[in-house]
């Protein structure tokens, strides 16, 4: 059977309009800039409107006509839709046919949802790799939309702080026989030990919102920070050292590292153990905070578009979220 080699074609990105501020926080909750700053690197974050259609599918058309924009195709052209939203639209239809439709795509292509907390847009790429390398698709669009807003408790200074709302997306296609583009190696995992660190338990089948549910506020997510912390450097830091030995690069070979935006603490911190000089890591936190899966396809999109990527860089991204779901792509551009 003939293999293809996968290239991302094309990226956007969407981040809403409203800025939510250290100091707009600090008015609410009994918290400073400084000690978000300190702690988090964080300065500011994007909120959605939902009446400007700031949802995940409306975030996710504007970021997806973008990729397919510099991808040099059309709507149509897309095979395949894979949405990854820690929190959907709402459960039935799921985003990607929402988004199928506001795309303006009449060709009935499959959509689907995933789900995999922050690390959802990188457990994507290396499954339409593997669909885009056996010709099963062309063109799939890939995308992390993400409304952390609608269940960020803003009176609890643990986790309010640290999320913000966005959207990335990417057309993964095939690359033609000259180009050199394509996904060098590719690890996911879940430590399922762990999953009890990041939690919404409430609002699915096992328990549904009630009026004793919101008096006990459980509406809302809760976060053990630290154990996440310790295990986000740790593993983020194994998986890039895997997938850069696993494509047979050196650290010199590798151009960009693009972590998931979570704590500019955490994100430091893998960069020391995974000996990266800083000057090769993107980070955008301080200015988004944590927008969950969109945060890798939103930092590849701003550094291909600001001329920092350029085609035949090495990429190397990494990603954790609840599960404890993480992974690492190593790729060339
Ligand atoms: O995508 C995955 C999402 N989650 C994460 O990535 C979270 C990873 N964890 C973290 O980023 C950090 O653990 C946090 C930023 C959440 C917290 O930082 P920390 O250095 O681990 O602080 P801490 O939880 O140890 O809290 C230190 C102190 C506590 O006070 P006491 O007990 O020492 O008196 C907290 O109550 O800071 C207090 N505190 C705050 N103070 C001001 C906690 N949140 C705040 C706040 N403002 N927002």
């Amino acid at each position: 059977m003939r293999l293809f080699n996968t290239k991302i074609l094309g990226t956007g990105s969407y981040l809403p309009e409203r800025i939510v501020t250290n100091k707009d926080l600090s008015e609410r909750i009994d918290t400073s800039h400084d000690w978000i700053v300190e702690r988090t690197g964080i300065h500011q974050r994007r909120v959605a409107d939902l009446s400007k259609g700031e949802n995940p599918s409306g975030m996710a058309k504007e970021a997806s006509l973008k990729a397919i924009e510099a991808a040099n195709l059309t709507p149509n052209d897309i095979d395949l839709i894979l949405v990854s939203a820690t929190m959907p639209d709402q459960s039935m239809p799921n985003t990607a046919s929402v988004l199928q439709e506001k795309l303006g795509i009449t060709n009935l292509c499959p959509t689907l949802d995933v789900n995999a907390a922050c690390s959802g847009w990188i457990y994507l790429v290396p499954m339409a790799d593997a669909m885009i390398k056996t010709g099963l698709y062309k063109h799939i669009l890939i995308v992390g939309s993400e409304m952390l807003s609608s269940f960020n408790n803003w009176d609890d200074r643990n986790t309010c702080i640290l999320f913000g709302d966005a959207c990335g997306a990417a057309v993964l296609g095939r690359a033609s026989e000259n180009e050199d583009s394509r996904i060098y190696s590719s690890i996911l995992t879940c430590d399922s030990t762990k999953k009890d660190h990041l939690t919404l338990m409430a609002g699915g089948a096992n328990k549904r919102i009630t009026h004793e549910v919101l008096d006990k506020n459980e509406q809302w997510m809760t976060m053990n920070g630290q154990q996440i912390f310790k295990a986000a450097v740790t593993t983020m830091a194994a998986h890039a050292e895997r997938v850069a030995r696993e494509a047979e690069l050196t650290l010199d070979q590798i151009d960009w590292f693009i972590p998931h935006q979570a704590n500019l603490r955490i994100i430091e911190a893998v960069g020391t153990r995974f000996n990266i000089p800083a000057s090769k890591v993107i980070v955008n936190v301080d200015r988004f905070a944590n927008t969950s899966s969109a945060s890798v396809p939103v930092a590849l999109d701003e550094a291909i578009r600001d001329g920092r990527i350029k085609r035949g860089d090495n990429l190397l991204m990494a990603a954790f979220g609840a599960g404890l779901t993480a992974g690492a792509i190593c790729l060339k551009y």
